[in-house]
């Protein structure tokens, strides 16, 4: 049976409406994490780096790195699926890097202000994401060195890599959410620049749950 591209088959208005929340969520991870940037100036206390590595771990590097599959991104929609691949595992691995340092800047500080750890469920969650996000960059490894995995076929490692991406991402967006509910950022800021902000992790979610799960829609309906 011959499938037509989802291009073919779908009304324009679809299309403009996907093209245009693709190119929001470029505005609204860039604009998110400038904002935190601002708030929380990096370098002016071991504090600052944590919400400014986090928000640039997640909400910036993440989402970009998804969204470059989107067939509707703005600026990579026009690159080969290899190169997509590859600057997907480069920001990837700057997210972890960032994640990783973001972490440890926020239990240094503690530290050198005797305050105990992982106390809150906004630290419990952020801890299990840390860990989440590390073991699903190493779990995607023989995607690109397949010859490491015996018995798996290609197709099938990308489908569960895509599914683990999205719950991670998922948690990445849950524990940016519990971060906008602490203390220190709800005295930044006022109720209504608040639920702005909370809104930038939650419409993230929205439209890369959209992306992935049409994508393997889409990957199903050619297999049947
Ligand atoms: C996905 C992103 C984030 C992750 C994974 C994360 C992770 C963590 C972790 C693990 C802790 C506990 C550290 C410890 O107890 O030693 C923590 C604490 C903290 N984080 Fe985040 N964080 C994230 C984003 C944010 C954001 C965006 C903000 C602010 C807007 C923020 C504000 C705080 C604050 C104020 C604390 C200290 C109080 C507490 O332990 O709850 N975080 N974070």
């Amino acid at each position: 049976m011959v499938h037509k591209k989802e291009s073919e088959t779908e009304p324009r208005l679809y299309g403009w409406i996907r093209t245009t929340s693709a190119a929001l969520t470029h505005l609204i991870s860039a604009s998110f994490t400038v904002f935190v940037a601002i708030l929380s100036r990096p370098g002016t206390s071991w504090f600052s780096w944590h919400p400014f590595l986090m928000t640039l771990a997640f909400g910036f590097l993440m989402t970009e790195a998804i969204l470059l599959f989107s067939p509707h991104g703005f600026f990579t929609k026009t690159l080969s699926h290899k190169t997509k691949g590859r600057v997907h595992w480069i920001l990837q691995s700057l997210c972890v890097f960032c994640a990783v340092l973001g972490l440890a800047a926020i239990f240094y500080n503690k530290h050198l202000n005797s305050k105990p750890h992982f106390t809150s469920w906004h630290g419990l969650l952020g801890l299990l994401t840390v860990c989440v996000v590390a073991a699903q960059s190493l779990a995607a490894v023989p995607l690109i060195y397949h010859s490491l995995v015996k018995g798996w076929s290609l197709a099938k490692l990308k489908r569960y890599h895509a599914a683990s991406g999205l719950i991670t991402y998922l948690l990445g967006g849950c524990s940016l959410l519990l971060g906008l509910c602490s203390a220190w950022f709800t005295a930044s800021v006022g109720e209504y620049t608040w639920y702005l902000s909370a809104l930038c992790p939650a419409l993230g979610a929205l439209i890369i749950m959209n992306q992935v799960s049409r994508a393997y829609i889409a990957k199903q309906r050619l297999q049947s």
